[in-house]
């Protein structure tokens, strides 16, 4: 008997997502560089339930039926080069080599070409949902051909998560590397998110005194309404997380923040495209500050903080969360919708919404809206120019305002939150004092300057 399809590379990933699979009734033939992680898996999962173990490439490629699916979760970069050119080898005309891991789109549209010359089917396919998604149902975002789509779609529908109508969150995303870029910049907000909770976790803790129960129990309960997320929730839980001593385990992991890159890849792709993602480069750069541990112990050592103790309540850190939040996805959501015209992805952010409704880790409340308003605007350039999000940022930002003075009269570091601020008062100035650059330019380097009036190129003689 055939195998359905393969899986090579079964570390975290995946193994879970091979097991996924493997729970929906698929044969899955599965291969690991090192053939011990191949036995491991077997012993775990048990044998004969679905997953055919091969200890050789050339024997793993031939069990598979045809047109062979193959999915590669294997480490991002030269690792997946490698596997690929090994595995398109083995391949024949119609096949599909299907990458799950984080790869940077760039190199998913530079396979994907590469492939495509060879006959071969290509697809960069984003996968969200951590260790537990990959097991259970993560959120899905392929991007690759029409044709390769429609012949994968019956296996991972099968096993990704459900959306608020129960649905399956995935669908095609757009051609080449339109999965992965979508995942990177899901990656980007993820980092805004989390960063946005962690400035308000400090203002509580700092500025309004509270203990970890007591800010636990506020998460929980801002889970009960506008800002409930996957990630507002295990906030609450890892805040009352105490071990076996008792002692909280949050309160002894070192301040020192890691990342696999997605985050900065997000920042530098909108520079380059010319977009103003204020918040995500903050919430990259607010990791990187943390990660330089001894340095900001050596320079706090000479300027001393005086906490004040804010009089901020729990309702405003709320309410400024929540228009943060707002304003991240704005810059989020702008990114895409540009890159897809440059690109010509055609992503259709209303199907995206829905997708990220469950499994994923921003997984949110906040995404049915985002849905809604998609579904009656489609090519809306800015979630800004919605009717409700004008109305949801006009009831909140005064307290964003609020929380950014109080976080700066304070010294509380609020990267992410002033941002979200800078970003907003930004793009919702009719006039900014940009003329003046231009006149600066203009002045020093003959560079010109637009006029008012017609729009003409002009330069002036300053002296
Ligand atoms: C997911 C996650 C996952 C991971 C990212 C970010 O959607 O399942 O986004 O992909 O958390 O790689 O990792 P870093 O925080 O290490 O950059």
């Amino acid at each position: 008997m055939k195998n359905n399809l393969g899986v090579i590379g079964l570390a975290t990933m995946g193994a879970n997502l091979a097991q996924n699979l493997a729970d929906h009734n698929f044969r899955v033939a599965i291969y690991n560089r090192t053939g011990a992680r191949t036995e491991e898996l077997i012993k775990t999962y048990g044998k004969d339930r679905g997953l055919v173990p091969f200890y050789n490439l050339k024997d793993f490629i031939a069990s598979l039926e045809k047109p062979r699916v193959v999915l590669l979760m294997v480490q991002a970069g030269a690792g997946t080069d490698a596997v690929l050119e090994e595995v398109c080898g083995l391949l024949q005309k119609g096949d599909i080599v299907i990458d799950g891991g984080n790869s940077f789109f760039k190199d998913t549209i530079r396979r994907e070409a590469a492939a495509r010359e060879k006959g071969l089917n290509f697809v960069g396919m984003g996968v969200s949902g951590g260790e537990e998604g990959a097991r259970r149902g993560p959120a899905i975002m392929p991007g690759g051909s029409l044709a390769a789509w429609e012949k994968i779609k019956p296996i991972f529908s099968q096993i990704a998560a459900k959306d608020f109508k129960n649905d399956c969150c995935i669908n095609l995303i757009g051609a080449n590397g339109a999965g992965h870029f979508v995942k990177m910049v899901h990656n980007a907000i993820e980092y805004v998110d989390m960063q946005l909770i962690a400035e308000i976790y400090w203002m509580m803790k700092l500025g309004l005194r509270l203990k970890n129960e007591q800010m636990a129990e506020i998460f929980a309960k801002w889970n009960k309404d506008k800002l409930n997320s996957y990630l507002i929730e295990i906030t609450g839980k890892i805040l009352k997380t105490k071990d076996k001593k008792g002692k909280y385990v949050l309160d002894y992991i070192l301040d020192s923040a890691g990342n696999k890159g997605t985050g900065k890849w997000t920042s530098l792709e909108s520079l380059d495209l010319g977009v103003p993602s204020f918040s995500i480069s903050a919430a990259v750069f607010a990791r990187y500050i943390s990660a330089f541990k001894k340095e900001r112990i050596k320079i706090s050592g000479y300027y001393k903080k005086n906490w004040i103790k804010t009089r901020l309540s729990a309702k405003q850190l709320e309410k400024a969360l929540y228009a943060a939040k707002i304003l991240a996805y704005a810059q989020g959501y702008e990114l895409i919708y540009l890159a897809s015209k440059k690109y010509n992805w055609n992503i259709n952010l209303k199907e995206l919404s829905r997708i990220w409704q469950g499994g994923c880790i921003i997984r949110a409340k906040f995404l049915d809206n985002l849905y809604r308003i998609f579904k009656e605007t489609p090519n809306l350039e800015n979630i800004l120019l919605s009717k409700y999000f004008r109305a949801e940022i006009s009831k909140n930002i005064k307290d964003l305002r609020e929380v950014a003075a109080q976080a700066i009269k304070n010294s509380l570091p609020a990267p992410a939150i002033l941002s979200c601020l800078t970003y907003f008062d930004s793009i919702a100035s009719k006039n900014l004092p940009a003329n003046l650059l231009q006149a600066q330019r203009d002045f020093f380097g003959a560079h010109t300057f637009q006029k008012k009036v017609d729009g003409e190129f002009f330069h002036y003689q300053w002296e």
